[in-house]
């Protein structure tokens, strides 16, 4: 299907209202191919999942992409294991409620967050002590020439919220299906206080139950893009040495962290701009989120570079304050 002067105001979850000049979906990789011999596919051009962690500062004058292929199938199985692939464009909550009712163990701490499959597998989203680069075992591709290649996850580059698949000599491969490897053990991850806590007390645990207790956290955390426009966290957790995480917990008692080896230390970004004044704050239509500082809202009818201009004023904050840098994890485009 091919729209031009397309509104990708229901394509991105901050609701900025931008256009771009063609706006193309596909259903399946022979449709993706098909467009690809046609040379519907022109120079610029983007491909897009669900919009939830773009923030579009312009209209796009080129084409934009948007997979929704489908399918979940099981692929193999042995005692222990399931590899499932599932194809790009499915909603990334839909393919864990699947997985939950088949009672595959794995994805249940990546319940609720935005997004498709696809985008999970380039931007290794993660939550509550697990990514989803522990779960993928293969990513399948289409480049611009129409060329298949399957990544083992091995190639994939994987860091946090990191992959290959973000390299910009990477922007003409097109994720087209995504293979994970699910227990049928019964394991969970359960390393998050806030998700430990929340389970605390019932008996018996199961996939639902873990399911249900990470919706929650999320709901009370996290707005809801359809009544708050907002990409999740809006900045990543920046990595300080060890001598400097030092230095500052002696000067900030109880400041959380999370140690990642005897020499680097993360700092939540959204506990430094909390202690820079800046929750519940505003400037213009775009704000800080009340409940989490991490994540930056659209108030209502706030462009791009309204969004910008806070994430500019935060990041200055935060320097001035904590001598530290941090970066946006949202893609501006
Ligand atoms: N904190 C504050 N004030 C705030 C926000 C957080 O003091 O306004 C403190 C919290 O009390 C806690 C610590 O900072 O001690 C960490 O906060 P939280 O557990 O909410 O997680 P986060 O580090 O802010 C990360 C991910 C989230 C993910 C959660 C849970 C990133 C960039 N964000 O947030 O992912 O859901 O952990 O695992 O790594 C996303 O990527 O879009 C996203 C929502």
């Amino acid at each position: 299907m091919i729209q031009t002067d397309f509104s990708l105001l229901h394509h991105n979850t901050f609701g900025v209202d931008v256009k771009a000049k063609r706006f193309i979906e596909y259903s399946s990789a022979e449709e993706l191919y098909k467009l690809i011999l046609d040379g519907e596919i022109t120079d610029p051009y983007m491909h897009i999942g669900e919009g939830s962690n773009l923030l579009f500062t312009h209209d796009y004058a080129g084409t934009i992409l948007h997979s929704r292929i489908g399918g979940i199938v099981v692929v193999k199985e042995d005692i222990d294991s399931i590899w499932v692939r599932a194809g790009a464009g499915i909603n990334w909550d839909h393919f864990v409620a699947y997985c939950v009712e088949q009672g595959w163990y794995g994805v249940e701490n990546l319940s609720l967050i935005p997004g498709e499959v696809g985008a999970s597998a380039v931007q290794n989203i993660g939550a509550y002590g697990v990514e989803v680069k522990d779960l993928i075992d293969s990513v399948e591709t289409m480049n611009i020439y129409g060329e298949t290649k399957t990544f083992a996850v091995a190639d994939c580059k994987y860091s946090y919220r990191n992959s290959i698949f973000k390299q910009a000599d990477m922007k003409n491969v097109f994720v087209t299906h995504v293979c994970f490897k699910l227990s049928k053990v019964r394991k969970f991850v359960l390393d998050y206080a806030a998700l430990r806590d929340e389970v605390e007390g019932s008996d018996g645990l199961t996939l639902p139950i873990v399911r249900a207790a990470v919706i929650s956290i999320r709901k009370r955390k996290l707005p809801d893009p359809k009544e708050l426009g907002n990409a999740g966290s809006f900045f990543m957790n920046p990595v300080v040495s060890y001598e400097r995480f030092k230095e500052l917990s002696e000067e900030y008692l109880g400041m959380p962290y999370y140690q990642l080896s005897d020499t680097a230390v993360k700092i939540p970004a959204g506990w430094m701009i909390e202690q820079c004044g800046w929750k519940g704050k505003t400037i213009g239509a775009a704000g800080v989120y009340e409940n989490q500082a991490l994540v930056l809202v659209n108030k209502g009818g706030a462009t791009g570079q309204d969004i910008i201009a806070l994430s500019d004023a935060i990041r200055q904050s935060v320097k001035d304050k904590f001598n530290i840098d941090i970066t946006p994890e949202v893609n501006i485009i």
